[in-house]
């Protein structure tokens, strides 16, 4: 069980200035109670999609009837997405495999080597291609994942893919791709019925931030050896540790501290800092499901408000070497939001050396999960002591389970926001000016306005050049 502990967001600890007391928390709760109950109702009504994947069988045995057929012949998983296409995708094989997981031999891998690529830098690309290229392309799949099935840097990888395929594998490429997208319509949809590649869903009703416990982030986690079912009992778990609260704990907590936070503190910056590498990419799916959620200029009756808070990710204990002057002694706008694991996948000992060397010999033998988890408390203490806020979640270890936890309670306490802050969680207008300038600079056809207007754009002002 994951556990959310807020006492260094308190008054008691931060002051009043800063910290948040529980009387707010009391003034908030009827407000919270009835954001609570409004999702609640949503998840009953059927009208929440997210909410219903954790117990959506269907799409495990999809996704496992897959890796059935796929897994015994794939050496190398080439994962082809972006934003909420991807990001689950790389957080969880961060979270639930070691780093050293590509650089394992194909006998000791649990699955085949992962290479999800979430952009189009050319240089990636071609570094990818060729060693994902290998052995004539008879050990790889493509995953594409696109729920429009029309997003420039994803098709743009797939047609490159698609070729390097075809060129290598003649007629037998279609089954070395699986198309994960809208199973009913679409390009995307179009071209994997016309080609013949295996299928999945992006459900309908899911947006892509908030899909990665469905297909779109199972499909690899399953290949890669993770266990799905136990990531999907987690996140039940805490759909129902939260259906089951009094209103409170943890998910309508860790809303209300953000949001009297943010409303009556002034803390707009939302640090999100793990102490442990597994749990960092987590913090970057954290980033866009906040960042796309909550960032909004209109409320639900149409009014400006120019909400939303901005997500950061940090790393403990690295970014202490980095970020924390900036945390400790810059504007007091921050409320960070640490990752804690007590018993870590692995551990090393510090060697029992040096003793006679005083500025070395209080690590001996220390274990390095002690050290990493004492530079946490010290991190929290050294915040608390310059009136900073803090929460702390506790995982116990890194597991499908905890992490399936995580990730549901994340997605609810978001959707909470969105109610607090009155506004649409689930949409981002602000996304389709940038993609549709970009399909007027490609030259697609239907978007020569747009190319009128960004003209100016794309002459640099000499005037303006030092
Ligand atoms: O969360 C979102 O909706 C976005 O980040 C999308 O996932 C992203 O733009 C990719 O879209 P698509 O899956 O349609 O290619």
């Amino acid at each position: 069980m994951i556990q959310l502990y807020w006492k260094n967001a308190t008054d008691n600890v931060v002051g009043e200035e800063h910290g948040v007391s529980e009387l707010e928390l009391q003034q908030l709760a009827p407000r919270l109670c009835q954001a609570n109950r409004a999702i609640q109702e949503q998840i009953d009504a059927g009208r929440l999609g997210y909410a219903a994947l954790p117990t959506h069988r269907g799409y495990a045995a999809q996704v496992k009837a897959l890796v059935a057929n796929h897994k015994p012949t794939t050496t190398d998983l080439v994962v082809l997405g972006i934003g909420g296409s991807a990001l689950g995708n790389i957080a969880l094989q961060a979270a639930l495999n070691p780093a050293t997981y590509n650089l394992m031999s194909d006998a000791r891998r649990p699955g085949p080597r992962l290479f999800v690529l979430d952009n189009v830098d050319p240089a990636l690309v071609a570094d990818t291609l060729k060693v994902a290229g290998r052995r004539g392309c008879k050990g790889l799949l493509v995953n594409v994942i696109s729920k429009s099935g029309e997003t420039a840097e994803t098709a743009s990888e797939f047609m490159i893919f698609r070729e390097m395929l075809k060129k290598k594998l003649g007629s037998d490429f279609a089954s070395h791709i699986v198309a994960t997208t809208d199973t009913a319509k679409g390009t995307l949809h179009d071209i994997a019925a016309a080609d013949g590649y295996d299928m999945l869903a992006v459900p309908g009703d899911v947006g892509g931030r908030f899909s990665v416990l469905s297909p779109v982030g199972l499909f690899s986690a399953a290949m890669c050896g993770i266990d799905i079912d136990e990531l999907l009992t987690g996140a039940a778990e805490m759909k129902d540790r939260i259906a089951a609260a009094d209103c409170m704990d943890p998910a309508c907590r860790l809303a209300g501290i953000k949001y009297i936070a943010t409303i009556a503190k002034g803390k707009c910056m939302h640090v999100m800092m793990p102490y442990s590498d597994r749990l960092y990419m987590l913090a970057d799916w954290y980033r866009q499901l906040w960042a796309e959620s909550l960032g909004k200029q209109a409320d639900r009756a149409g009014n400006d408000v120019f909400t939303g808070p901005t997500p950061i990710k940090a790393l403990g204990a690295t970014d202490q070497h980095s970020q924390v002057q900036l945390y400790r002694e810059g504007p007091n706008d921050k409320l960070t939001v640490f990752l804690e694991v007590k018993k870590h996948p692995r551990d090393v000992r510090v060697p029992d050396d040096f003793a006679d060397v005083p500025g070395l010999a209080y690590l001996r033998g220390a274990k390095l999960s002690r050290l990493l988890n004492a530079e946490k408390v010290a991190t929290e203490y050294a915040l608390a002591v310059s009136h900073r806020p803090s929460v702390t979640i506790r995982f116990d270890e890194i597991t499908p389970r905890s992490v399936g936890e995580f990730i549901f309670l994340y997605e609810y306490v978001t959707s909470l926001m969105g109610e607090l802050f009155d506004i649409d969680a689930y949409n981002q207008p602000a996304v389709e000016l940038g993609k549709q300038a970009t399909f007027a600079l490609m030259g697609r056809a239907g978007y020569d306005d747009m190319a009128t207007k960004i003209k100016p754009f794309t002459r640099i002002d000499k005037k303006f050049l030092s």
